[in-house]
């Protein structure tokens, strides 16, 4: 009969006699994945180095949240602060598919930049992207577009210094092996966030004024969400910031601010998603206070959009 708690001890014997003493590197990112890889190299007692890049594209808190997360776990991290690098090269840029580029390739510059003796790497591949791409590798295929830094980490494979240790597992597996390890419930069900962070949920130049709107009203938004028990029926929930501004009113005076849209939807595996009919009095609170607590947002909008034909991202 099976047992998670034999699969887990199966998985941690066998992640010892493929490293053996030599060091692993992994890239972490505070999701489901790179976390219970990250918790599962820990338990197996390899020696092992967590990298979390903090590309400047992250949530309102969320590189302290996620630091306090593995501590909670006791997996030593290290943070690699790169806001500036990642900022700058993203100044005046605003095509979509330029920005991923662009981001995409300073990860793996800052990456592998930090981690320059490789020993081996491992990634937090699940069986669906194993299938999906013949390329698999998460870093390869989170960045969705082709750069020819993904050699680096083909070269590696190919010299067989990638392990992939949850490659035959889909993601309620995941979770439930993260459960099986002790990994906060909280943890285990956040929501998925893109690799470009907030880039793609500031559509147009990405700069820090709008990304700080992007960020309080999405802290608040997640935050209602969370308080009126939809966060976990939802599949992903955001907050994005128009490339537009608005005409309003401020006392007597008129405004021209920034537009938020919110978005929430559920899907099964993102391929397809349908918008989420949020309660009216739930959706009211969360416009008031991002109307009145966010500086510099005259307007809320909530996103009607199925996909196809919308993605759940902006951009
Ligand atoms: P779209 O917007 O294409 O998104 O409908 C589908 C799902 O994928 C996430 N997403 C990404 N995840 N790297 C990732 O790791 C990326 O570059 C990326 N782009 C989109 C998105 O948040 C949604 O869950």
């Amino acid at each position: 009969k099976f047992s998670i708690t034999d699969f887990k001890d199966q998985m941690i014997e066998e992640i010892r006699r493929e490293v053996a003493d030599r060091e692993v590197i992994c890239g972490v990112s505070g999701g489901v994945d790179s976390t219970v890889l990250a918790v599962l190299l820990h338990k197996a007692g390899v020696k092992q180095r967590c990298l979390f890049v903090d590309n400047g594209l992250l949530r309102k808190n969320e590189r302290e949240d996620v630091v306090a997360q593995f501590k909670e776990v006791g997996v030593p991290i290290e943070v690699v602060d790169a806001r500036e690098l990642f900022l700058n090269a993203l100044s005046g840029v605003s095509d979509p598919e330029a920005k991923r580029k662009i981001i995409g390739n300073l990860f793996l510059d800052v990456f592998f930049g930090a981690a320059d003796h490789i020993e081996v790497m491992a990634q937090g591949t699940l069986y669906p992207d194993v299938i999906e791409s013949a390329t698999s590798g998460s870093i390869a295929s989170k960045i969705k577009t082709h750069h020819n830094r993904v050699d680096r980490a083909m070269e590696l494979k190919k010299q067989g210094r990638v392990i992939e240790p949850l490659a035959e597992l889909f993601k309620d597996e995941v979770r439930a092996l993260g459960a099986e390890l002790g990994i906060p419930h909280k943890a285990l069900w956040r929501h998925p966030f893109p690799g470009p962070g907030l880039a793609v949920r500031v559509p147009g130049e990405v700069t820090e004024e709008r990304l700080e709107i992007c960020r309080e009203a999405d802290a608040i938004f997640i935050e209602e969400l969370r308080r009126s028990g939809w966060y976990e029926r939802t599949w992903q929930a955001y907050a994005a910031v128009l490339p537009v501004k608005t005409v309003g009113v401020k006392g007597d005076e008129r405004s021209y601010e920034a537009a938020v849209s919110i978005r929430a939807v559920i899907s099964e595996d993102a391929m397809t998603a349908d918008w989420v009919e949020l309660p009216h009095e739930v959706l009211r609170v969360i416009s008031h206070r991002i109307l009145n607590e966010v500086k510099g947002v005259n307007r809320v909008l909530y996103d009607i959009s199925t996909k196809p034909p919308a993605s759940i991202e902006w951009e």
